[in-house]
């Protein structure tokens, strides 16, 4: 028997009123906010993913990349801000009045070792906002991430906020941090060793046991900054109070992806134990730059659907369920069986979602069918229905039966 690859799951129809119920409230949303939505293949070239972190990086390794017939070197999404910068290059919306805020919903393939909340193919709402550094924007991305959550239903949500510098100001931050972990240097995990050479600020991410308590004790980066990143984050601070959104600052978030420059921002369900982030961004104001375009500044996040739900079961939010079919039509006799059948087209045609029997079933089993599709009413055709142009109408809440002409049940099921 196969199975869905290992780290990625089908999502059957039960399952799927959450994503309805998700995707709605990200849809209006992210309309109400101004982002329109704009849609990125589901592979990319190589290349575009390899400018976006250091060789070696998580993002890289964990990538899925293949070549295909023509010999072209391509990877799956592994994330969404990459294809959107160049969707935004490619498509010249620097032309537009800036900025040009844009949602997406898609699949991310990241080939990690799967656990609860981590897999191989999840889903992201992402939204970026291109084209502005005004720090009003960094609120305006972290207020919409916490909205989106909260309009769901979670509640008892961390906000945490960092700044990680810019080109000026990170390197020298940087600096320091490498030789406060050179006295440690033994004392690492094998990652950390690999991170002290190729990617320090990764450091700070480190959830080792072993490497906390150096954390603990390292410089911290808000000290570093140069003055036009000090005042960016305090204007981000200060729209974020005005618009009553609680934060925390903390001060070793650096987010795995490594285009970020100043603000960076992580949301979490609150509580005990190893909390994984429900959505997280921040700005990248090199990005644009380094894929080939002008110095464009931009700011964004993604929120992981799969998590959402998890965390909405977890505080058990009741999601509304998918829509039902509303009439189940059973038949009894190869002339009735044609008589459902055109009933069933025309209560289709008028908008009333009906199921037909099908097969030789007995009436016993049609109607046991129809219950578990819990539809409102069952239409039941049999040969004295069929010689009287009638059929019976069974309220399947009320058990209440009533004999109907054939051509007034689409309308008298409307009218109800
Ligand atoms: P990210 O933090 O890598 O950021 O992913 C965003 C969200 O996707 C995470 O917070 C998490 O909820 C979900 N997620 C990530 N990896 C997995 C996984 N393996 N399994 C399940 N869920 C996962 C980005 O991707 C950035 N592009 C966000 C961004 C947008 N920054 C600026 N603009």
């Amino acid at each position: 028997m196969f199975k869905a690859p290992r780290g990625t799951s089908d999502i059957l129809p039960q399952e799927k009123a959450y994503w309805k119920y998700i995707e709605e409230k990200a849809v209006y949303l992210c309309q109400l906010y101004g982002y329109q939505p704009l849609n990125t293949p589901v592979f990319e070239d190589y290349q575009l993913f390899a400018h976006i972190a250091p060789d070696g990086a998580d993002i890289i390794k964990e990538m899925y990349v293949f070549e295909d017939r023509s010999g072209q070197k391509l990877a799956l999404t592994a994330e969404g801000t990459a294809p959107i910068c160049r969707a935004y290059l490619e498509h010249g919306l620097f032309n537009l009045p800036q900025p040009v805020k844009l949602y997406y919903i898609i699949p991310a393939f990241r080939y990690e070792r799967p656990q609860a909340g981590r897999y191989r193919q999840h889903h992201q709402l992402g939204c970026e906002a291109i084209g502005d550094a005004d720090p009003v924007l960094d609120a305006e991305v972290i207020e919409l991430m916490y909205r989106f959550l909260s309009s769901l239903g979670l509640s008892e949500l961390l906000i945490e906020i960092n700044s990680i510098g810019c080109r000026q100001c990170q390197p020298g931050y940087v600096e320091a941090l490498k030789k406060y972990y050179s006295t440690y240097r033994d004392r690492l995990c094998p990652d950390c060793k690999v991170r002290l050479a190729r990617n320090p600020l990764r450091l700070l991410d480190c959830k080792e046991v072993s490497c906390q308590e150096i954390i603990t004790g390292a410089p911290k980066i808000t000290d570093y900054l140069c003055s036009e990143c000090q005042t960016h984050f305090q204007s981000v601070q200060k729209y974020l109070t005005e618009l009553g959104i609680s934060y925390q600052l903390n001060h070793k978030l650096v987010r795995g992806l490594d285009y970020y420059t100043r603000t960076v921002f992580e949301v979490k369900p609150e509580g005990k134990g190893v909390q994984i982030a429900l959505g997280g961004g921040g700005r990248y104001d090199n990005l644009i730059e380094e894929l080939g375009g002008k110095p464009t500044p931009a700011v964004g996040f993604a929120a992981g659907i799969e998590r959402i739900i998890i965390a909405l079961k977890n505080q058990n939010v009741i999601v509304p369920t998918l829509p039902k079919p509303v009439a189940y039509v059973a038949c009894l006799g190869t002339q009735a069986k044609l008589e459902a059948t055109k009933l069933v087209s025309r209560l289709r045609h008028q908008g009333i979602a009906a199921i037909q029997a099908t097969g030789d079933k007995s009436l016993k089993s049609q109607l046991r069918q129809a219950n578990s599709l819990d539809v409102k009413y069952t239409v039941i055709i049999g040969e004295k229905e069929v010689a009287n142009e009638t059929a019976v109408l069974r309220d399947m809440s009320s058990g209440e039966q009533k004999t109907v002409p054939f051509n007034e049940i689409a309308s008298l099921l409307e009218k109800r």
